[in-house]
């Protein structure tokens, strides 16, 4: 199953959720890999490799210099698809190719077969990287700050989601909606989150990602939530969303957690 994280809202958790449900996934025993479809390459470097060090990123995969196979690196979490800066040249080069949404899902179709579950992280915004991800997905899981609901702004992403499955990709299903940055003690977090519940329903998932300053200390350790800090609260809660995700998209238990 590919799943796109996507929220042309910036700073939502996207990669922060990319990287733990990735790493959740793992040590369940899932064949993971994660790909990071955002210029500014926050999951390339949270998972400890620097950007700037790499000979190729995903931008000579899209723009047909390598092969996916020839930038894959192996991480204790996963497998990985780094991004570099250069990947914001992508979308100006793509735009006058003839199947341009279609790359990606080209590029990664000799890989997939590999993988139980292949994660995209997208950057903050709807452009052609964004749509690429989409297009190259079975599903779409979008991660929302329990500080502020814009309506206008969940509608566009929405919208746009609905524009993939109609013209592009039939076979897109949005998996729900992920409450991140939840602070109990904040009335208007509480206020937040039952207006999500109320205007989605089931699409929000019963997990909620708390608020925690621990979210920022491991990307700068290189390495995510669950392997920096195994037995904390947010590290249980990517772990529930991990079982909350497998049972929406119906995969089957990993092999190697039933052994
Ligand atoms: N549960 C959390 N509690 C507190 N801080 C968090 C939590 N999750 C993420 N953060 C922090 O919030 C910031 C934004 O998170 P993240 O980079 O994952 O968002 P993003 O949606 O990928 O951002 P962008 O749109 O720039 O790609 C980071 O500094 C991250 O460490
Ligand atoms: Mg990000």
């Amino acid at each position: 199953m590919i799943i796109a994280i996507a929220n042309q809202k910036g700073g939502v958790a996207k990669t922060t959720t990319t990287l733990n449900l990735g790493a959740a996934l793992h040590e369940a025993g899932y064949k993971v890999l994660l790909v990071d479809m955002d210029p500014q390459a926050n999951l390339t470097l949270g998972l400890g490799i620097n950007p700037e060090g790499l000979p190729a990123s995903l931008y000579h995969v899209l723009v047909g210099e390598r092969r996916a196979d020839e930038i894959l690196r192996t991480t204790p979490e996963g497998d990985l698809l780094p991004s570099s800066i250069e990947l914001a040249g992508a979308e100006i080069e793509l735009i006058n190719e003839l199947g341009r949404e279609a790359t990606l899902k080209d590029k990664l179709a000799p890989l997939v077969g590999r993988y139980d579950f292949v994660l995209i992280d997208t950057p903050p915004s709807l452009g052609l990287l964004t749509i690429n991800s989409l297009n190259a997905a079975g599903g779409v899981l979008i991660p929302m700050q329990c500080q502020f609901l814009s309506a206008k702004g969940v509608q566009l992403l929405l919208t746009t989601v609905d524009k993939v499955r109609t013209k592009l990709n039939p076979g897109l299903r949005l998996l729900g909606l992920l409450p991140t940055m939840f602070d109990r003690r904040l009335l208007l977090a509480k206020e937040v989150l039952s207006e999500m519940q109320e205007r989605f329903g089931e699409l929000v998932f019963e997990t909620i990602i708390g608020n925690s300053v621990r979210a920022a200390e491991s990307p700068i350790a290189g390495q995510s939530l669950i392997t920096y800090q195994p037995n904390s609260p947010l590290s249980d809660s990517y772990r529930q969303l991990a079982v909350e995700v497998r049972a929406r998209v119906g995969a089957e238990p990993a092999l190697q957690a039933t052994r």
